[in-house]
């Protein structure tokens, strides 16, 4: 493959397995985490498979921690967008919802994206083939949400599931900006995985989530770009 792929929040969950992919695909893999130690021992998994990676200290919510990740990366072909927090544990009402968690979620989740995305654009841009993806959720499809009968109808998470539809916009709008040119850049569900985010209520693996994320990195240079795909295709915004 002869790349080079960054992914957030790949110490554990669905990046980590993202990061073990890219690197089995035989990228050279920016283990991004917010601390060494934790990039460190996924650094160790890899390399002792054979892979090549390497530790990559970034936290998205802090500009400059981003500002000094922009400073240190080199050749970047593949962004994958996967570090993300959800503070609400379970539905609540949006009229109750507490605006602390909806700005902290926000300021990770979107801005934080955003943040690396132009951080990182320079980089991917001098790259022959450059990919995005966002790790986005069913539950920020406008759709799904106002499908009478919707499992995702019947969870407000008003935290998370306005994030994930602003990382959709966000999707489409740098999608849009480049369309012009071979980089594509698409939203992914991956579906319900078994995580620290999610807590047991999921039994999907972590390998499972990252496959559909494999595949919208692997899409060709004419292939989709502004899209939102999970593991079945299509999903709709
Ligand atoms: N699990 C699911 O069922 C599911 C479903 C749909 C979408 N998703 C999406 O898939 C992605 C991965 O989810 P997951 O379940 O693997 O979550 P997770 O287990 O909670 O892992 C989240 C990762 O993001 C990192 N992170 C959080 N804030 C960060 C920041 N400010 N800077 C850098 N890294 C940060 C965490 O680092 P620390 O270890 O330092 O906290 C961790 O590595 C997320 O975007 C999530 O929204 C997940």
């Amino acid at each position: 493959m002869g790349t080079t792929a960054l992914v957030t929040g790949a110490n554990r969950g669905i990046g980590r397995s993202i990061a073990e992919g890219l690197a089995a695909l035989g990228a050279c893999v920016l283990v991004g985490a917010r601390i060494r130690e934790a990039a460190d021992e996924v650094v160790a998994e890899i390399v002792g498979s054979g892979g090549l990676a390497e530790p990559f200290v970034v936290d998205i919510a802090d500009s400059a921690s981003v500002a000094g990740a922009a400073g240190r990366i080199g050749d970047l072909d593949i962004l994958v967008n996967n570090a993300a927090i959800k503070l609400e544990h379970h539905p609540s009402p949006p009229s109750r919802a507490s605006i602390d968690d909806i700005q902290a979620t926000l300021d990770t989740n979107v801005i934080g994206t955003i943040r690396m995305i132009q951080a990182m654009l320079p980089a991917l841009l001098r790259s022959p083939h450059p990919r995005i993806v966002n790790l986005s959720s069913g539950l920020g499809s406008l759709t799904f949400a106002t499908t009478p009968g919707s499992k995702y109808q019947e969870r407000p998470l008003i935290s998370y599931s306005t994030s994930k539809a602003a990382l959709n916009m966000v999707t489409v709008l740098f999608a849009n900006e480049f369309r012009e040119t071979p980089l594509r850049i698409n939203a992914v569900d991956p579906g319900p995985v078994n995580t620290p985010m999610t807590q047991g209520r999921a039994t999907r693996r972590p390998i499972d989530g990252a496959e559909p994320v494999l595949a919208a990195v692997l899409i060709a240079d004419d292939g989709p770009t502004g899209c939102f795909f999970d593991e079945q295709g299509v999903v709709p915004w």
